[in-house]
């Protein structure tokens, strides 16, 4: 059964009451998924370390954890994610170790070349120009630094029937890979199952 448009409404840009009840849901929904892009992506203990889309900030406790001597940064354009992520995670926020920003990936509040390793979980589907995107990203990576971006593919047919087409776009997998190339990084596809999200490390040159 497809997704109400209003529910998948709320995963591209959550507000008011029912934006955090599906925020509260998404946070054990996509966790699985989390931890793949975080354990793929090799991270030290000493990362300075991206979550575009953080969300409900979940993840961003866990960086934080596994990075014990780096600096977390989530950045979310929805003014209610980016509350609820730097609520969950308040002592780290105050003791400077982590920020979460209101920004979306178009354009990232942040210098060139600061980022160990960056993830994007669920949320290019939402982007307006997935080209534009990825050089931003890999703006803000620096040289070496890798990212782990996870998305469900078009060739993944129950996701296609399931989430409305008007909010979510489900992209081929070798789109997003010549993308990534074009702008300025290595790719490599860690085992694509088309029913499951592809997992695609990208490492900037
Ligand atoms: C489906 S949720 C995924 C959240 C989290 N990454 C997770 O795995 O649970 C998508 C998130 O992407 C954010 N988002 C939507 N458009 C975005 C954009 N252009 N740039 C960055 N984040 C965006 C939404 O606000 C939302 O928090």
């Amino acid at each position: 059964m497809r997704r109400p448009q209003f529910i998948a409404e709320h995963a591209r840009n959550a507000r008011g009451l029912l934006g955090r009840l599906i925020a509260f849901i998404m946070a054990r929904e996509t966790w699985s998924q989390n931890l793949r892009a975080m354990n793929a992506l090799g991270i030290e203990q000493g990362d300075h370390i991206l979550d575009v889309g953080c969300g409900h900030g979940r993840s961003l406790t866990e960086l934080a954890a596994r990075a014990p001597r780096g600096r977390i940064f989530g950045v979310d354009p929805s003014k209610l994610m980016v509350q609820i992520a730097a609520q969950r995670n308040r002592p780290l926020v105050e003791a400077s170790r982590m920020n979460v920003v209101l920004s979306s990936v178009e354009s990232l509040p942040f210098p060139d070349n600061v980022f160990d390793k960056a993830q994007c979980v669920h949320v290019l589907y939402f982007w307006k120009d997935i080209d534009m995107s990825l050089r931003e990203i890999a703006r803000v990576l620096k040289p070496g630094g890798r990212l782990g971006l996870l998305f469900r593919t078009n060739a993944d047919l129950k996701a296609m029937a399931s989430f409305p087409p008007e909010i979510y776009r489900f992209p081929a997998l070798n789109d997003v890979s010549a993308a990534l190339e074009r702008a300025g990084m290595d790719v490599h596809i860690v085992g694509h199952d088309a029913n499951e999200p592809a997992l695609v490390l990208a490492t900037k040159r």
